[in-house]
């Protein structure tokens, strides 16, 4: 379905409520599909989310040689490696998903090369790879920087003590499926640990890998000569579940997330708790059941790496303060330019001063709808939960960016009783006379 002339459709929705479940983590298959590179032979992921993000993994995948089975029904991606015969990343493939910089360590680890387009940055700031890189050359590894592409090369990957400037997410990842096929003992210090990292921990271990981990943030990896095929089930998405008790908490609704671990949101859960809501879990923190309050209560806070509030629920947040009672002080301390959804929320009637990194809501009575513009993924979900509460009808554009974090997160939304809908406007042709006509493409 094209992505150019279609747009969300949201009203003003009742009180949101029902049982929901999660796909696997975006932010943790792409990751997981690239480790697989590592080994050679059949490996099988469950609870594979139907996002143009993992199909843009799976394109990939094949250009070097892999064989992919996708059943989109039963979420469930077969991945064969053993046909995997090439270093390098097209340049189309890297335009269309920066996580593509994800295969450059098991590229180095498999081929000893890899040569990888340089990604491109995004709304949400230049996204920078120098932590990578020159962690990569810490562990031998040439990197040719002198055309559009970085060419590669390490004669043999040297285990290394590493430290991170910042724990950044992609570098700990890309490193660590370096390492553990360089020999010796690397330590990756100032990791990040992300429940998304340490799902692709779980997957290297199954396929023989030695990783530990140290207190308070140092992976330890041993090298080993070979990488096994796995078979894995994803780790649920806590950021699905975010937008989803959010889209329940602006609507004043209940519902209960049945497969999302409390311990992968705590601080997230923390602020709805601050701002009045009831938040339960079950037994060992599986499952989380929400139950909004009639008057919530604004609640500040500042993104962190985990475990302090997610920079991926940031935006969507922000939609929240804009209806609640009293003044929300938000600091965006991970991505330089991850405001740019404010203007947006401004159009609805949302009061949002920014200064420097920070966004002051105060909060309003209501919001309308309007016709707004997603500029990434997270601030499609801000949007589109915005539109959730806003008096009459929102339109949000720009949902390639929605398709590509989600797999039809608004058929979720709509099972919990949301007016929102995904609307293919190519199927519509605009007759002269300006009516509107339903034309059945030849399929
Ligand atoms: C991952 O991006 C996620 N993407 C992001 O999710 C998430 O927001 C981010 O981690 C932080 O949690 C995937 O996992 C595919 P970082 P990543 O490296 O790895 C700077 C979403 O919406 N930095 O932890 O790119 C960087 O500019 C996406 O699902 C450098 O300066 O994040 C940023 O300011 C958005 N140099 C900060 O570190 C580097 O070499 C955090 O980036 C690398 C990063």
């Amino acid at each position: 379905m094209s992505n150019g002339n279609s747009y969300l459709e949201i009203k003003q929705s009742p009180e949101l409520s029902g049982d929901v479940s999660l796909y696997g983590a975006k932010n943790a298959v792409l990751v997981i599909m690239a480790s697989l590179l590592l080994t050679s032979g059949k490996s099988r992921l469950k609870n594979v989310p139907g996002s143009s993000d993992v199909l843009h993994m799976i394109k990939l995948l094949e250009s070097l040689g892999a064989v992919v089975i996708f059943d989109q029904v039963a979420h469930e991606l077969e991945v064969d490696t053993s046909g995997v015969n090439k270093w390098q990343v097209r340049q189309d493939i890297m335009k269309q998903m920066r996580a593509s910089i994800l295969v450059m360590g098991p590229l180095l680890a498999r081929f000893s090369r890899a040569d990888i387009a340089l990604p491109g940055g995004c709304v949400i700031g230049s996204r920078p790879i120098d932590l990578h890189l020159k962690n990569f050359e810490k562990m031998g590894v040439d990197i040719d920087r002198s055309g559009s592409y970085l060419k590669t090369h390490a004669s043999s990957l040297r285990a290394q003590d590493i430290i991170l400037d910042y724990p950044s997410v992609g570098a700990t990842e890309n490193l660590m499926m370096a390492a553990v096929s360089a020999s010796g003992i690397t330590r990756i210090v100032n990791a990040a640990l992300e429940p998304e990292v340490l799902d692709l921990i779980s997957v290297l271990k199954k396929m023989g890998a030695k990783v530990d981990l140290e207190v308070p943030a140092t992976i330890v990896v041993e090298g080993v000569d070979s990488l096994e095929p796995v078979d894995h089930d994803l780790v649920p998405d806590r950021l699905e579940a975010g937008t989803l008790l959010l889209a329940a908490a602006i609507t004043g609704g209940s519902i209960t997330i049945t497969n999302a671990y409390a311990d992968h949101l705590a601080v997230f859960l923390l602020k709805l708790q601050e701002m009045g809501h009831q938040v339960s879990y079950g037994f060992d923190g599986y499952g989380i059941s929400f139950q909004a309050t009639q008057s919530p209560q604004s609640v500040s806070f500042k993104t962190a790496p985990y475990p302090g509030f997610p920079t991926d629920l940031q935006a969507p947040m922000m939609a929240v303060q804009c209806l609640a009672q009293g003044r929300s002080v938000i600091d965006e301390t991970v991505f330089e330019n991850r405001l740019v959804h404010i203007r947006e929320l401004q159009k609805m009637g949302a009061q949002i001063l920014v200064e420097g990194s920070k966004a002051i809501i105060t909060g309003v009575e209501e919001l309308y709808g309007a016709n707004v513009i997603a500029s990434d993924i997270r601030a499609s979900c801000a949007l589109a939960i915005a539109g959730l509460a806003a008096k009459g009808t929102t339109t949000m554009t720009g949902i390639s960016h929605w398709r590509r974090g989600y797999d039809r997160l608004e058929q979720k939304m709509a099972s919990l009783g949301a007016f929102i809908k995904l609307i293919d406007s190519s199927l519509f042709t605009q007759k002269p006379s300006d009516q509107l006509s339903l034309s059945i493409k030849n399929s």
